[in-house]
């Protein structure tokens, strides 16, 4: 698995976003279209920013959610809300694929998991996923424990965090089917858990981020210095 380390968090913006830059090209030259699923969380906000700014194809982009909370689009917690204001500038060439979050959860997941399916097929390979790290270890809304660390036929459930409110998440399944994946790891915070997830004891259920591995899958990290400080083995 890849580590990219940036000496610090205006590093890993732009070399994240140029990265992301380069997948969005390469999936279009092959396929004519490409299909990203964002992360939530605060780290990615400035990524977006920044890949607005960019001149890329938007209308050959397709725009999908890697989790969503249970609330409406317009809720200060909305995982569209925040992609929305982030990628404003280009929200109109973009095709946006939202997780009805305002809906039942379960309803929700079931109908984003039609959608996901009826525009890739099955399984329904995603050109580039990325993702957040928890300090819990969770990833996307796949929490420590929790039932969609063991789905192996749905592609999206409705899953509970660690205080039972209801979230909906693209499953291990799914995720492991993408082209690419790319974590994004940044701060001091993120340490510990970082060093336990990529050179600790594999422990799934307790760290459900190291459930994204595949051998058909390429998975990377772009992690800051301060993430990356308890890493035994950086490049
Ligand atoms: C979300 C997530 C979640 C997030 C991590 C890291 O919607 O909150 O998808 O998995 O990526 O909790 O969040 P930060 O980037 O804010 O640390």
């Amino acid at each position: 698995m890849a580590v990219q380390r940036f000496p610090t968090l205006e590093h890993l913006i732009a070399g994240a976003a140029d990265a992301i830059a380069v997948m969005i090209h390469e999936a279009i030259a092959a396929r004519g279209t490409v299909h990203i699923a964002l992360a939530g969380g605060t780290t990615p906000t400035p990524i977006y920013h920044r890949l607005a700014m960019m001149a890329l194809p938007w209308d050959r982009v397709e725009l999908w959610f890697g989790d969503e909370r249970n609330v409406p689009p317009d809720h200060p917690m909305s995982n569209y809300l925040m992609m929305r204001t982030a990628l404003l500038d280009v929200m109109g060439e973009a095709r946006v694929h939202r997780i009805q979050g305002e809906t039942d959860a379960v309803a929700a997941a079931t109908a984003y998991e039609r959608e996901l399916v009826g525009a890739l097929g099955t399984p329904p390979r995603l050109d580039l996923v990325l993702l957040g790290l928890g300090t819990d270890g969770h990833t996307a809304s796949l929490f420590p424990n929790t039932p969609a660390l063991d789905e192996t036929e749905r592609w999206v459930v409705a899953n509970p965090t660690a205080t039972g409110e209801p979230r909906i998440t693209l499953t291990p399944k799914t995720i492991c089917a993408a082209r690419h994946v790319r974590f994004l790891v940044v701060g001091a915070t993120k340490a510990s858990v970082l060093a336990e997830v990529l050179e600790g004891a594999r422990d799934t259920n307790r760290l459900p981020s190291q459930l994204i591995a595949s051998a058909e899958t390429d998975v990377g990290w772009f992690v800051d210095d301060p993430a990356a400080a308890q890493l035994r083995s950086t490049p």
